[in-house]
C-alpha cells in the first residue's frame, strides 16, 4: 500500500499525474447474491481491516451494492477535498434521517452552506473560549458525584458529562436528568442503523419492521428531550449569542429556518456534540490505563502547570503532552471510524474508477494504522503528535475530523473539552481502569464495547 513520497507531500500531484488507464477495483471474495453481507453483520471492523488488506481502494459488496473502501490519505483528500464537488454524503445516512432530519451533517448542497454560515460563529475561537469556564464546571459535577473505592463504567460517565456540556455550552440548557433517555436514544438509534445497513432486504421507513420500530423509539425520546430544550431556550428569550438563539432568531427574523429545521439543527449538534468527545475520553482513559507511564507525564504536566488552581483556556497551550494523547488516543481509536460519499459522477481515484452513484468509505482508522504513515502503528505513542512530529509528516495522514468542506464544525471545541476534562480529572481524581483488552463497537461511531470498567482510586 505504499505510494511515493513526493504524492504523500503534495496530495494534488498525484491529481495532476497523465491521466492513467482505469484498472478495476479488487475485491473482498464473497458469496453470490449477498456479497459480503454476512461478513459485514458478524465483524464489521475485522471485515473492513481485510478489505484494506486487499488495496488501497478495495470493493466489498453489500449484496448487490458495491462499497469501494479507500485506506489511502491521498485518495481520501482526493474524494474529501480536491473533488468534493464530485461527492455528496453518501446514501447510507438516509438510515440516520429519521433522528437527525436535515441538520448539518446531512444536509446538502445550498441547505447546508446556509447552514454551515449560520452556525460558524457559535465555533469561532472567541466564543469557545467563553465555553471553557462551563466545560470546567460541568467536569467538576461529575467528579462531585464519586467516591473513592466505587466502581462504576466511565464510559456512561463521561457521556453523561459530555452531553451535560453540549447542553449548557450550546443551548443554554440543563440537560443533566436527561442523560440516560438520550443514552438509550442514541443506543437504540445506532442499531437500527446498522441493523438497516447490514440487511438484506430494504424497504420503506414507513413498513414496522424491527429495526424501523427501534428507530421510531429513539426518534420519540430524543425529540422529546429536543422540543423541551428548544422550547426552554425560548422561554429565555432568543438573543443569548449560543447556538439556540441563532437558530431562533433566524427563524423569527427571516423565516429562513423552519421548525422543523430548528429541531433537526438541535437534534444534530447535541448528539454530534457530545457523543465521540465522550468516546475519544473514553479511549484515551483506555490507553492511560494500558500505560501508565503515560499517565504519570499526564499528571505531571498538570501539576507543574496549574499546581491546585483551577484550569482555564490560557493554559490550554502549556499542557501540550495531555494533547498528543488525546490526538493519539484519536488516532488509534478515531470515534469517526469511517466516512461515507456517494459519486455524483464517474470518478478515478488511484487509476480506479468508481462509477456514478457508487460509495466510497473512507477508512478513517485504517489510514491511521498504516505502518508507512506511522511506524509501529499499534503501540500507543503520544510523541507522534508533538508539532515536530507533525511537520515530519503529510497534515493529511490524520483525519480525525474529515476534511474539506463537510470537516467537523466541532473540532476545536472538541479538542478544547477534551483537554480541559482530562486536566481536570487527572488534577482531582485518580482512576483505575479495570479491563485491559476493551474490543472497540462499530455502530455509527466507534465506542468501547461493553463500557470501561474503573474503579475510583482517589477524588
Ligand atoms: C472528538 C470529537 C469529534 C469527532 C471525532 C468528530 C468527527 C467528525 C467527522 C469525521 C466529521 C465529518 C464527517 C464527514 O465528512 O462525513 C464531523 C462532522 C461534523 N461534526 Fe464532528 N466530531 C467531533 C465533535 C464534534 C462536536 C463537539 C460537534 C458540535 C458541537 C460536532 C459537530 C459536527 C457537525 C455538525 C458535523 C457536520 C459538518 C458539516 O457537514 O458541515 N462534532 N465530525
Amino acid at each position: 500500500m505504499a505510494t511515493t513520497s513526493s504524492a504523500h507531500r503534495n496530495p494534488a500531484s498525484r491529481l495532476r499525474a497523465p491521466a492513467e488507464r482505469s484498472r478495476s477495483v479488487p475485491n473482498l471474495p464473497g458469496l453470490p447474491l449477498i456479497g459480503n453481507l454476512l461478513d459485514f453483520r458478524k465483524d464489521r471492523l475485522g471485515m473492513i481491516d481485510r478489505v484494506a488488506k486487499v488495496g488501497p481502494v478495495a470493493r466489498f459488496d453489500m449484496a448487490h451494492i458495491p462499497v469501494y473502501v479507500v485506506t489511502d490519505a491521498d485518495l481520501a483528500h482526493q474524494i474529501l477535498v480536491d473533488d468534493a464537488a464530485k461527492f455528496k454524503k453518501s446514501a447510507g445516512l438516509q438510515f440516520l434521517m429519521p433522528m437527525l432530519g436535515d441538520g448539518l451533517l446531512t444536509a446538502e448542497g445550498e441547505t447546508h452552506k446556509r447552514h454551515r454560515k449560520l452556525l460558524a460563529p457559535a465555533f469561532a475561537p472567541k466564543r469557545l473560549a467563553a465555553y471553557a469556564d462551563v466545560m470546567v464546571d460541568e467536569t467538576l459535577v461529575q467528579l462531585s458525584h464519586w467516591r473513592r473505592g466505587q466502581t462504576f463504567d466511565l464510559a456512561e460517565e463521561l457521556m453523561a458529562m459530555t452531553l451535560a456540556i453540549a447542553g449548557r455550552t450550546l443551548f443554554g440548557v440543563d440537560v443533566r436528568r436527561d442523560a440516560a433517555t438520550v443514552a438509550e436514544g442514541l443506543e437504540l438509534g445506532m442499531h437500527a442503523v446498522v441493523d438497516s445497513f447490514s440487511s438484506f432486504l430494504q424497504l420503506g421507513y414507513e413498513w414496522p419492521l424491527p429495526r424501523h420500530l427501534k428507530m421510531r423509539k429513539a426518534v420519540r425520546l430524543l425529540d422529546d428531550v429536543v422540543y423541551r430544550l428548544i422550547a426552554e431556550g425560548r422561554a429565555r428569550g432568543t438573543d443569548r449569542g449560543d447556538v439556540l438563539s441563532v437558530l431562533l432568531m433566524a427563524r423569527d427574523e427571516d423565516t429562513s429556518l423552519s421548525n422543523r429545521q430548528v429541531r433537526d439543527e438541535v437534534m444534530t449538534l447535541l448528539l454530534a456534540g457530545h457523543e465521540t468527545t465522550a468516546n475519544t475520553l473514553s479511549w484515551t482513559w483506555y490507553e492511560l490505563g494500558r500505560n501508565p507511564q503515560v499517565l504519570a507525564r499526564v499528571e505531571e504536566e498538570v501539576s507543574k502547570v496549574l499546581g491546585g488552581r483551577r484550569i482555564t483556556a490560557a493554559d490550554l497551550p502549556n499542557l501540550p503532552y495531555s494533547l498528543a494523547v488525546i490526538e493519539e488516543a484519536m488516532r488509534l481509536h478515531p470515534p469517526a471510524y469511517n466516512t461515507g460519499r456517494e459519486a455524483l459522477e464517474d470518478v478515478t481515484i488511484g487509476g480506479h474508477r468508481l462509477p456514478v452513484k457508487s460509495t466510497a468509505l473512507i477508512n478513517i482508522r485504517g489510514i491511521h494504522r498504516r505502518a508507512d504513515y506511522f511506524p509501529d502503528p499499534l503501540a500507543f505513542q503520544p510523541e507522534r503528535m508533538f508539532a515536530e512530529a507533525k511537520k515530519a509528516r503529510p497534515r493529511h495522514h490524520y483525519l480525525p475530523f474529515g476534511a474539506g468542506p463537510r470537516v467537523c464544525i466541532g473540532s476545536h471545541f472538541a479538542l478544547m473539552e477534551a483537554q480541559l476534562a482530562l486536566a481536570t480529572m487527572v488534577q482531582h481524581a485518580s482512576v483505575k481502569i479495570l479491563a485491559s483488552t476493551i474490543e472497540p463497537e462499530p455502530l455509527v461511531t466507534l465506542r468501547p464495547r461493553g463500557g470501561l470498567p474503573a474503579r475510583v482510586e482517589r477524588c
